[in-house]
């Protein structure tokens, strides 16, 4: 039995994770922004809900298959856009992670940072697959991703609206971190203590932003490069221009508030996607459980309601679930994963995640996320 297939639990895979990557790499998966108080009340929220059980149900048939925006899913969770994924496995990189979620039934979400690029991942997967976008300053841009994506048979489109400017991730700045690593006398220590890790970096191609190596940016790491590109001046009628240029299933991903979930619905949004980019952003703003309640009132079932944040058991989904979500997304467990052991413990992670809301569907007394309400959890005041 390997590492991987003994952890049981994502913390485990996390510690695994933190043994294989060099310190500043672990620090840019786990960290969060400023003081980390979003990031820490994301995760730690869920246990301030309680799962008040259903008994005598039967539940020798879990049923957790359904379609999110129209793509099929074995279970209600997504493999949520993360940047440049070969940073974590430089060898497998988001390659391993889409062959994992196929492997697994589940959408993979490709962040446009990402390290290898639309083309290849189609290459990779024949699963169901959604494209991650920020509005750039230059649209003509932004629609050839877009077009590329649909000529690969990405199905839907997510724009993330919650990155005006890269966030201030302090663990970051302490260990001069950039995308690709730069060895620095700050960090040579780190690297050196992880040999495999630098040995594949140096034998596999650079770790880029693949899909816009074309772009003159001037030797720029990744975060620069976003906040060069960035489009402050975006507002709700870009993201419908958007919406209306993709055509397809549509997500608005980083909503915190019911205003801004009904302007989702304006610009017809197909998903409404309740985030705070995992805690990377705007610190002290409000764990995501915590507002997906209002978010759901405001939509009415007039879109669906993606949530993602700090998702780390079976029982956080089923809450989520619970108060109105159409299904969770993870970052950081199968990112722990990759970083362990590539696809395997991408893999894992998802299997871990998948067995125990299954397990835990049954010991709360719900056959199929249908039959879950919110009568089943009992809010904190
Ligand atoms: C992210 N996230 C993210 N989101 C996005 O829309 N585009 C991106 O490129 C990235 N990049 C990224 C990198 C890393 C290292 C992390 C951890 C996260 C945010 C991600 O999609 C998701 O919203 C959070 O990760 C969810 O929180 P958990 O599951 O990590 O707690
Ligand atoms: C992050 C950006 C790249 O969270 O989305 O690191």
């Amino acid at each position: 039995m390997t590492a991987i297939d003994q952890a049981h639990n994502i913390e485990a895979l996390r510690h695994l994770a933190r043994k294989r990557l060099p310190r500043m790499v672990f620090d840019y998966i786990d960290g969060g922004a400023d003081d980390e108080i979003t990031l820490g009340r994301n995760d730690r929220r869920y246990a301030d809900y309680e799962l008040n059980f259903r008994s005598l149900v039967d539940v020798s048939r879990i049923e957790l298959e359904t379609t999110v925006m129209g793509a099929p899913c074995r279970a209600p969770i997504i493999v949520s856009p993360t940047a440049a994924q070969r940073l974590f496995n430089p060898r497998a990189g988001e390659a391993a992670v889409a062959r994992a979620a196929k492997a697994k039934g589940l959408v993979y979400c490709l962040s446009t940072l990402a390290s290898t690029t639309i083309e290849d991942i189609a290459q990779h997967t024949d699963g169901p697959k959604w494209f991650q976008v920020y509005v750039w300053k230059d649209r003509a841009l932004v629609e050839q991703a877009m077009e590329r994506a649909r000529t690969a048979g990405f199905t839907g489109l997510i724009l993330t609206v919650d990155v005006p400017v890269a966030g201030n991730r302090e663990r970051d700045h302490l260990n001069a971190f950039t995308i690709p690593p730069k060895i620095s006398t700050r960090t040579v220590a780190q690297v050196l203590a992880r040999p495999g890790y630098l040995w594949d970096m140096a034998s596999s191609p650079p770790i880029q932003a693949a899909n816009w190596a074309d772009m003159d940016t001037g030797g720029m790491g990744i975060i620069q490069f976003l906040d060069s590109q960035f489009d402050r001046t975006v507002t709700w009628a870009d993201a419908k221009w958007m919406k209306e240029a993709w055509g397809g299933p549509f997500a608005v991903k980083g909503i915190a508030r019911p205003d801004d979930a009904r302007r989702c619905l304006d610009i017809g949004a197909d998903a409404v996607w309740v985030s705070n980019h995992g805690g990377r952003q705007l610190d002290t703003a409000p764990a995501t459980i915590d507002t997906l309640g209002d978010i759901v009132a405001a939509v009415a079932g007039q879109a669906e309601v993606i949530l993602d944040g700090g998702i780390r058991r079976g029982t956080d989904i089923i809450k989520a679930l619970a108060l109105g979500a159409t299904a969770v997304a993870v970052g950081r467990p199968y990112l722990f994963g990759l970083g362990a052991g590539g696809q395997p413990g991408v893999e894992r992670a998802l299997d871990i995640l998948i067995t125990a809301l299954a397990r835990d569907m049954a010991l709360v007394g719900a056959a199929r996320p249908r039959d879950l309400s919110p009568d089943f959890v009992r809010q904190p005041r």
